[in-house]
């Protein structure tokens, strides 16, 4: 008699080089799943079947899943985990990786995740919240500059101001709890001290109890060579960060990640998937938390899962499960690094539309290319976005990855599209020999 074979059927909620990252990663375990992807872009409906639904509508998200019965769901952004997806999936009985809505705050509240980091003695920078301008314009006196203005809330990366004089501070106080720039986001401020040194990413698996880092990596926010120029949403990334020694490893697991897990279980949150401490490493390593995620990095994730070797599922399973352990994480010795290509424009406003070709040799030339911002229009692959793709090559050393990443880029064919030449600069200017 004949077994059919088990195939497992994985929903990734999302639509960017992130999600694209996380379902090329998940089609390459051994069990080789069926993986949809809502509502993933053009480069995800290459590995898996795209549904089109918007990964903000919960409700529709969870109508779709009730009906196909995903055994596992990967959430990708964290605006669905702070609408509760997960929550809502786990009462109809579905298996989610990603926190609970009440998880998700960590990301979602900047001034809850400061309350926890307080409350579970993670090193942080110093900061007060306040709700009104007359306690925060007398609060501010107490801080030196330059000096950090937070809005609370998501405000998709916009809500971090530092400000270098008084009245640049005074300003971003007045446009978050008067003109109510970002909206309920910005109704609490942090004022925060500055902290100085060099930023790095740690993504770590949780099971509510138990966590793995996945390896070390850093972004790059600022849109040209030589961190000039305005913010982005990320502009590359590199893995491993050679600022976070091995040294530091257990430390942020011991100091940062699991204090926070179990101050969040002794509140009744028992947290699930990843969460992402974005670290700031001072000049003799002193290790202080800037900001907690509640989900994969992008583009970290683009970097660090090609990292991944061995079968990822059973580790996300086992986060599920509270059964997660080192063993079911294994890391590829080679270091990666990826490079975003990006619309004329952007982070400004930029043309969509426009003609994507030379993918297939770009993937030949580097390791593996991650669609960001793209559609298929008319059978063809066109742009959808501010950050388009994101190429990523692996090598012996970081150099070797570099120039692998960059192979791939120069293969690309976008009208006016443009990327960062210096990624992994940091690393190098650190050490010229690595
Ligand atoms: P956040 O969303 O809190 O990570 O802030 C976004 C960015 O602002 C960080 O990646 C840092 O570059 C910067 N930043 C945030 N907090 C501080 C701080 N206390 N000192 C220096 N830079 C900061
Ligand atoms: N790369 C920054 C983030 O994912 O928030």
């Amino acid at each position: 008699m004949k077994y059919a074979h088990f195939v497992m059927k994985i929903l990734v909620i999302g639509s960017g080089g992130r999600e694209h990252a996380i379902a090329w990663r998940l089609a390459r375990d051994s069990g080789k799943p069926e993986i949809f992807c809502a509502p993933g872009n053009a480069g995800t409906a290459r590995i898996a079947t795209n549904v089109a639904i918007s990964a903000e509508d919960v409700p529709a998200l969870t109508a779709w899943a009730k009906q196909n019965r995903p055994d596992l769901t990967v959430v990708g952004p964290e605006v669905p985990l702070c609408l509760g997806v997960a929550d809502a999936f786990v009462a109809e009985g579905l298996r989610v990786f990603g926190p609970c809505q009440a998880g998700a705050q960590m990301e979602g509240s900047k001034a809850f995740a400061k309350e926890v980091m307080t409350a579970a003695g993670v090193p942080t920078a110093k900061a007060v919240i306040c709700t009104d301008v007359d306690s925060a314009m007398s609060a501010l006196r107490d801080f030196t500059l330059p000096v950090v203005i937070k809005a609370d809330g998501l405000a998709a990366g916009k809500g971090v101001v530092i400000a270098q004089t008084r009245d640049e501070a005074t300003e971003a106080i007045r446009e978050m709890l008067v003109d109510a720039k970002f909206g309920k986001a910005g109704s609490q401020v942090l004022i925060e001290t500055f902290l100085d040194g060099e930023e790095a990413s740690i993504l770590a698996l949780v099971d509510g109890e138990h966590a793995v880092l996945l390896p070390s990596s850093q972004d790059h926010k600022r849109a040209f060579d030589g961190d000039q120029g305005p913010n982005t949403g990320g502009m590359g990334a590199y893995s491993p960060a050679p600022v976070v020694t091995d040294a530091m490893l257990p430390k942020i697991r011991d100091r940062v990640i699991l204090p926070v897990v179990r101050e969040l279980k002794k509140r009744g949150i028992v947290y699930k998937g990843v969460l992402y401490a974005g670290l700031m490493i001072g000049r003799n390593g002193e290790i202080n938390v800037l900001e907690f995620n509640c989900r994969f990095g992008d583009p970290e994730t683009e970097a660090v899962l090609p990292r991944i070797g061995g079968d990822l599922i059973p580790a996300l399973q086992a986060c599920i499960d509270g059964t997660l352990s080192e063993e079911l994480v294994t890391v590829r010795p080679e270091a990666s690094v990826t490079v975003v290509v990006a619309a004329a424009g952007y982070p400004g406003s930029y043309e969509k539309g426009m003609a994507v070709n030379g993918l297939d040799e770009a993937e030949a030339a580097a390791d593996a290319v991650f669609h960001a911002g793209t559609k298929v229009k008319d059978g063809a692959v066109v742009t959808s976005g501010g950050r388009i793709l994101t190429v990523t090559g692996l090598g012996a050393d970081l150099r070797s990855a570099v120039d692998k990443a960059y192979d791939g880029v120069r293969k690309i064919q976008i009208a006016g599209s443009r990327y960062r030449t210096d990624i992994a600069h940091r690393a190098f200017d650190r050490a010229p020999s690595c």
